[in-house]
């Protein structure tokens, strides 16, 4: 997959001679040599309109389709390769039918267990299948006269590569209808997907099959994308035939956008038979082997029997499901904000969940601020704890600029929205007085300082956005600091005084009229690889699009520490394993990016150091840098859009081109063993190797100064665990559930001011009395004292007290009430208030730094309970922002705009 990343050219003097000399030298002293023959200029493939989609079809790789689009007409194309992507001839009309629709491709599948079998879906009333690798296509009817456009999602089961479920829209209902009342949405079952006779009798209509008993299909999955592989011990057999859904029975039922006539519900037989799981369950998610499910305040019956909160304000409760979706538990989640939608992350080992819960505060501005908060999903799924608050959202709440590092496990990257500097230092930036509690040793106290909670409604002027790393798992996060010996390009240098500090960009503009720059970008096939756009500033500024300093910068030991490669920003992309970094321009626009045209590709063999370049023949915008899914072969197609041709010399707006590293620098496969090395993740200050979430870590790349390929056939080693580390609040910890982080230090939050949580008082989990519990998938051995009481994991160490209870913590846990307050206007999480003598009592208690910490935690106090009256005081209002609300939603086709919240994964 090829990812937006942004590199700034060279700029000035620099830039000129570089480029003039075109010997692929790179800004660095280290001597480069070009591995490129000076005459080589690639040549394009032109296409009538510029590619959207390009998917590889079979294991050799050989096989491409690229779809492509129209910017101003609605004409789409079919393109085809059988060489990889050297070559490509038009294949739009093997999509041909007879009929007046225009073409436009929404998805192409190949079936993984056979590529030669493939399904175009169409947004007309077509959809297209091959048995030969799309030498022949036959066009199927969507059936019940639908069309594509109508399909919101489409999902194949796990373990049945050829079943799928089609959620779509009835034919009758028109285009502008709402997903309500007179247009209720089916689920189609195709058994044979890609069987022509299999897939032409139309499929099993869901809906039909229940027997009138389900008027349409609200959300739904397989329930074996819980466990694919059938194995996994802790979770009870799931056929294969499970598939998890909310539905409603009769079409008028659903008129709200969280409705109580929705239920959960989960079948075995495809709905000839159902079983309602949970009343007023509305829309599912499946994380990490759980089901999260969203349950309507509104219900009359609550599903565990314990009141629901005000169902008046509408708004939803989070229910999680550890055992395939047939209990489920309140999950409690201290939620201080108003709730505008959720985002689920997966952690890195595919069992824990960070939950993004986003939320606006009217700023008094004409637009509400939109940002969100972090939190960790603790070991039940249950008891939810805050990780990190104000995360940047875009414009309109659109993208969270929320980052998993891929291949390396706990690393997170996060935008967060702080207040610019003040004059009496209580808010934003300022170096804060005191030392840094704990022994630090590595690194500056401000590295780790962030700031105490704060209400963004209260922010002065324009907030600034920082950039925070978590080498934990989101139990501790951080800034990334850069010095200035390691920065290359004066103008990647930061402004003003030292420490600096680097900010990425997410996926987010960060103005409103920005373009989004390249996000941060990572791939499992290289471990340790980061690249991303961004600037260097010192305290109190933070990320700015428009900076001259923008520009595009390297990790190579998974986050901490940066290299500038290039002056502004680029596209980027990892090949064979990592071995390969291709880069082009960036074709966005800003006041200090030279935009636009890219005339030439670069590319690095060496992580970065070197760059190489390619010329291209016909200059071109770039819209991306695309490589085969597993990303193992050095050959990656770049496409993009061709600069409008006035004379009307050709019609072609699209080009791709075809870069093989391989072909063009004949470098080897590496053979030997001493062409890779080991290396472990360094600790944040660079100095010496750090626990990986418990436990030394070793890993294997090619040696950076050694010329030759990984190759498609490497099979990467490890990451192999070593020894286990012992604990350490720093490394291993995040606040339990009912403290909140400030600065580095867990605050309680005042017990008489906390809501009732059955799983606490049951003893079900016992929240640890020093407020620290291990991070997930943290395999340290706990010492004494670090996480208190307990385990870390919520079990008290005191034993007898906790082992009486039989059946199992799941069993347990059905008893449990956890409340969740979302979007209801009621905020029992926060109802507490500090005064001045608790607050004095606690500095009594506590020493010169838990001093510090308390008053900050006043300082926090006050705010929370200036946002409660300032919520109650506009409740009348709920009711309108209700259809802001879209949690839990997938990406999903949706073809006509309605807005989801995405899911990342
Ligand atoms: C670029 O392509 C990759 C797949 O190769 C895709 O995941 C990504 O979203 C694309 N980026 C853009 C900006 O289109
Ligand atoms: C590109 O096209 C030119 C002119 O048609 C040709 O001379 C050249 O060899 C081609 N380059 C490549 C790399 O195929
Ligand atoms: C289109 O029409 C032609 C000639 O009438 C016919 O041979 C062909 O089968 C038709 N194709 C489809 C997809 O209906
Ligand atoms: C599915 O069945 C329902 C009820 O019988 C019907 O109204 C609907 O049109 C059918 N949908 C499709 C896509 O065939
Ligand atoms: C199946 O998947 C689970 C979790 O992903 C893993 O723990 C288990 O080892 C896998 N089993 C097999 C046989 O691959
Ligand atoms: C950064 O600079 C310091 C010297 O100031 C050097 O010791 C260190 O190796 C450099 N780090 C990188 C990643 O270049
Ligand atoms: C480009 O398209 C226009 C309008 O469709 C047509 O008149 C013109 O002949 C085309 N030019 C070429 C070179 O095909
Ligand atoms: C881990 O803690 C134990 C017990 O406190 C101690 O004996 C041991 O030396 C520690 N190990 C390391 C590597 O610090």
């Amino acid at each position: 997959m090829a990812k937006f990343v942004s590199l700034l050219v060279l700029v000035g003097l620099l830039f000129s001679a570089y480029a003039l000399k075109n010997d692929g030298r790179s800004l660095s002293d280290v001597t480069c040599q070009s591995l490129v023959p000076a005459e080589l200029s690639l040549n394009a493939t032109f296409t009538y309109a510029p590619v959207v989609d390009l998917q590889w079809v079979g294991d050799d790789d050989q096989t491409v389709f690229a779809v492509t689009s129209g910017l101003t007409t609605d004409k789409g194309g079919l393109w085809r390769s059988k060489d990889g992507g050297a070559t490509f001839n038009e294949w739009t009309e093997k999509l041909s039918v007879n009929s007046s629709e225009t073409l436009k491709i929404m998805n192409v599948y190949a079936q993984k267990s056979n590529a030669n079998n493939m399904l175009i879906l169409g947004t007309g009333s077509y959809m297209w299948l091959s048995n030969d690798k799309g030498e022949n296509f036959y066009p199927v009817q969507y059936p019940g006269g639908a069309k594509g456009a109508h399909i919101r999602d489409v999902r194949f089961n796990p373990r049945h590569d050829s079943w799928l479920l089609v959620h779509i829209k009835r034919a009758s209902c028109r285009v502008h209808d709402k997903a309500h009342q007179d247009c209720p949405m089916d689920l189609v079952l195709f058994k044979d997907a890609f069987d022509r006779d299999g897939l032409s009798t139309g499929g099993m209509n869901l809906s039909a099959t229940s027997n009138e008993k389900i008027a349409g299909f609200v959300d739904f999955d397989w329930g074996a994308n819980i466990c694919p592989n059938r194995s996994c011990a802790e979770l009870p057999a799931i056929a294969d035939e499970l598939i998890l859904a909310t539905v409603y029975a009769r079409a008028e039922d659903y008129d709200q956008p969280w409705d109580k006539d929705v239920n959960f519900v989960s079948s075995v037989d495809f709905f000839g038979s159902f079983n309602t799981r949970v009343p007023c369950g509305n829309q599912l998610e499946v994380v990490g082997r759980s089901v999260y499910l969203a349950v309507a305040n509104s219900c009359p019956n609550s599903p565990d029997s314990r009141p629901l909160p005000n169902s008046r304000s509408g708004g939803i409760t989070l229910f999680t499901s550890m055992d395939g979706g047939n209990t489920f538990l309140r999950a409690c989640l201290p939620a201080a904000l108003k709730q505008e939608g959720y985002e689920l992350v997966e952690t890195h080992d595919g069992r824990g969940a960070l939950v993004i819960v986003d939320f606006s505060v009217d700023t008094g501005m004409a637009m509400p601020l939109y940002a969100a908060s972090v939190y960790a999903a603790g070991p039940h799924h249950a008891l939810f704890s805050l990780s990190l608050t104000n995360v940047y959202v875009g414009m309109m709440g659109s993208t969270t600029d929320f980052t998993r590092l891929e291949g390396l496990p706990g690393i997170y990257v996060a935008n967060q929205v702080v207040p610019a500097p003040s004059s009496d230092g209580s808010a934003g930036s300022t170096t804060p007085t005191g030392e840094m509690p704990g022994p630090m040793g590595d690194g500056g106290y401000m590295d780790y300082y962030i700031d105490p909670y704060y209400d963004l409604s209260d922010v002065v002027g324009e907030p600034i956005i920082e950039t925070r790393i978590t080498y934990s798992a989101g139990g501790r996060w951080q800034r990334i600091r850069v010095y200035k010996d390691n920065i290359t390009n004066l103008e990647c240098m930061g402004m003003g005084m030292e420490p600096w500090y680097l900010h990425l960009n997410g996926m987010s503009p960060t103005n409103r009229f920005g373009l989004p720059l390249p996000g941060v970008y990572s791939n499992p096939s290289a471990p340790g690889l980061v690249l991303a756009t961004g600037n260097v500033a010192s305290l109190g500024l933070g990320l700015d699009q428009n900076s001259p300093g923008l520009c595009t910068w390297i990790s190579r030991d998974g986050g901490v520490t940066w290299a500038d490669v290039a002056v502004g920003p680029y596209i980027y992309e990892f090949a064979d394993w990592g071995g390969v970094i291709v880069m082009a321009k960036y074709p966005g626009q800003n006041m200090y990016t030279p935009a636009g045209l890219a005339d030439e590709v670069l590319f690095s063999v060496d992580y970065g150091r070197c760059w190489q370049r390619v010329h291209l023949s016909t200059p071109i915008y770039v819209d991306n840098i695309s490589i085969e899914p597993d990303g193992q072969q050095p050959v990656v197609i770049l496409h993009g859009v061709v600069p409008l041709d006035k004379e009307q010399k050709t019609n072609f707006t699209g080009a791709m081109y075809f870069l093989n590293v391989s072909a063009i620098t004949s470098l080897p496969i590496c053979k030997s063993e001493d062409q890779f090395e080991k290396w472990s993740p360094p600790t944040p200050s660079g100095t010496g190797n750090r626990c990986v979430l418990g436990q030394h870590l070793e890993l294997t790349r090619r040696k950076h100064d050694v010329n030759c390929f990984y190759g498609k056939d490497y099979k990467r080693p490890g990451p192999i665990g070593g020894k286990k580390c012992n604990c350490t609040q720093q490394q291993d910890t995040e606040c339990d559930y009912g403290f909140l982080r400030t600065n580095d230090s867990c605050v309680a939050i005042e017990k008489s001011n906390l809501p009732v949580c059955p799983v606490l008082d049951d003893r079900v989990y016992t929240v640890s009395e020093n407020g620290r519990r291990i991070v997930h998938g943290d395999v340290c051995d706990l010492v004494n004292g670090i996480t208190g009481n307990t385990d870390g994991k919520g079990k008290a160490k005191s034993s007898g007290r906790t082992s009486s209870r039989s059946g199992g913590w799941v069993a347990a846990l059905v008893i449990v009430l956890v409340t969740i307050f979302l979007a209801s206007g009621v905020y029992a999480w926060w109802r507490f208030r500090a005064t001045e003598e608790q607050q004095e009592t606690m500095r009594e208690v506590a020493g010169s730094v838990a001093a510090k910490v308390a008053s900050a935690w006043g300082f926090l106090v006050d705010k929370i309970s200036s946002i409660r009256f300032r919520s109650r005081g506009q409740g009348g209002i709920v009711g309108e922002e209700m259809g802001y609300f879209q949690p839990l939603g997938d990406p999903g086709y949706d073809m006509e705009g309605h807005g989801n919240v995405f899911t990342l994964k």
